[in-house]
């Protein structure tokens, strides 16, 4: 008798009843999944513990964990400094209504670390941050236009939520990007505000600088860690032609602040005038921060009386956020970080040989400890090249990879390393991922 060969996702929905039965019990209640980011197709898995670098599914099922929630756990789960701390705090209050001094402590350990930081104020998410710093840059600057590249995502808000993901046929022309809104009910001027810049282009992104900057407060650079490799120099170039034209740069260091103690920045060799962190910095609690130079950040200080400016929120600089952030940060010594660095470097090469090897069209890259996989042929150097990536693959690959016990991103795209990860982790993965490949290409 012939053995029935069952589709990658029959199987998974064979081996995870729970996660179905629970995802079906939380649909109607939530709006499907509780959050756009846990879905793939069929349904998400639904995790029931985790530790170190491991996640257990409620069907049982263990996974080794590249992905990280979303990158944000670079001490992998459960890291005993941060149980500590948090389970200390606990013990203080949770939310006392007034500041503590670990918020102090907080900021005093990031402007310790990044060069560009005199003064950084905490806030509950990166998108809450990267709304505060532009929010700060029209103020200070008194425009209103601001300037982000085409593939850049800096959060939920209506100023920057245009041109993220844009269909290739609405994208217009590669040098000069059409401002294309990214979700629904967003106001009818957001796209009129944005003016699109493409990635990796410096004679392109300087034509259009120089054309609009009359009406520019700032440029937001995303510098998509770990997604698209972006240039140093044309990291550098972007500082520059924002200096020329007297135009704040916003760097967003959400993600690429896992790549060295000084961030991406740091790297780069670029001086933003503020910076926007999220993920990492909250040690798994929800968390985001925007800081830079004194004279914008003064602005929100009503201690210098009243300037008309206001940043606050219930939750922000909460006591718990500042303990798990504090406790991760203080982990990450430069040995921390050339330990998950070096690690993805194999990875990526890991992988690499074995697309090379078995003439699969698909390419690993990686910015510090945040890595991507992308089935796609040629060079990678702005969205576009990323848009033409493979994606019904990338599901297949990620289904396949989840039977052999591996975890990533579900886009394959923004997978992270944590510290407790080994060089067998890694070596395991290029092996689960030949296999996955035999699995999906028959
Ligand atoms: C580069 C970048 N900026 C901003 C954000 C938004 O952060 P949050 O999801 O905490 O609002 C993200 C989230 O993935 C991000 O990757």
């Amino acid at each position: 008798m012939t053995e029935q060969v069952i589709s990658v996702e029959d199987e998974y929905r064979q081996r995870t009843p729970h996660s179905a039965e629970a995802f079906q019990r939380g649909r109607p209640v939530t709006a499907g999944p509780a959050k756009g980011a846990y879905f793939f197709q069929p349904y998400p898995l639904t995790m029931a513990k985790a530790r170190g670098c491991m996640l257990e599914d409620v069907d049982g099922h263990r996974y080794v964990d590249f992905a990280n929630h979303h990158s944000t756990q670079i001490l992998g789960h459960n890291h005993p400094k941060v149980m500590e701390a948090v389970r200390a705090q606990l013990d203080q209050g949770i939310a006392l209504g007034a500041p503590t001094g670990i918020e102090t402590d907080m900021a005093a350990e990031m402007c310790g670390r990044v060069a560009t930081l005199d003064r950084v104020r905490f806030v509950n998410s990166g998108t809450e941050a990267t709304l505060h710093a532009l929010r700060l840059a029209r103020g200070f600057s008194r425009k209103s236009r601001i300037a982000k590249f085409e593939g850049g995502y800096h959060g939920s808000h209506d100023a920057v939520e245009v041109s993220v993901f844009p269909p290739l046929d609405r994208a217009g022309p590669m040098e000069a990007p059409h401002s294309v809104p990214g979700a629904g009910g967003m106001s009818p001027h957001a796209a009129g505000e944005v003016l699109v810049l493409p990635y990796n282009d410096e004679a392109a992104v300087a034509r259009l600088i120089e054309e609009h900057a009359r009406d520019l407060a700032c440029v937001m650079f995303d510098p998509k860690a770990g997604m698209l490799p972006v240039r140093p120099e044309f990291a550098r170039a972007v500082r520059e032609i924002t200096r020329k034209h007297g135009l704040l740069l916003i760097f967003d260091e959400i993600v690429g602040f896992r790549a060295g103690r000084g961030g991406l920045q740091a790297e780069f060799g670029i001086d933003p005038d503020l910076t926007c962190f999220g993920k990492i910095v909250g040690g798994g609690f929800p968390v985001g921060a925007f800081g830079g130079r004194a004279d914008l950040m003064d602005l929100l200080d009503p201690s210098r009386g009243p300037t008309g400016f206001a940043q606050s929120g219930s939750f922000s600089a909460n006591p718990m956020t500042m303990a798990a952030g504090l406790a991760t940060l203080r982990e990450l010594t430069p040995s921390a970080f050339d330990h998950l660095n070096g690690l993805a470097d194999r990875l990526t090469a890991g992988l690499n040989d074995l697309f090379a090897r078995r003439g699969v069209q698909a390419q690993a890259i990686h910015t510090g400890s945040v890595f991507s996989i992308y089935f796609v042929e040629g060079k990678l150097e702005t969205y576009r090249d990323l848009a033409r990536a493979d994606r019904a693959m990338s599901h297949q690959v990620f289904l396949a990879l989840l039977k052999e016990g591996y975890f990533l991103s579900h886009t394959l795209s923004m997978c992270a390393l944590s510290l407790p990860m080994e060089v067998r982790h890694i070596k395991g993965l290029v092996a689960a991922m030949e296999r996955a490949l035999d699995r999906v290409l028959g």
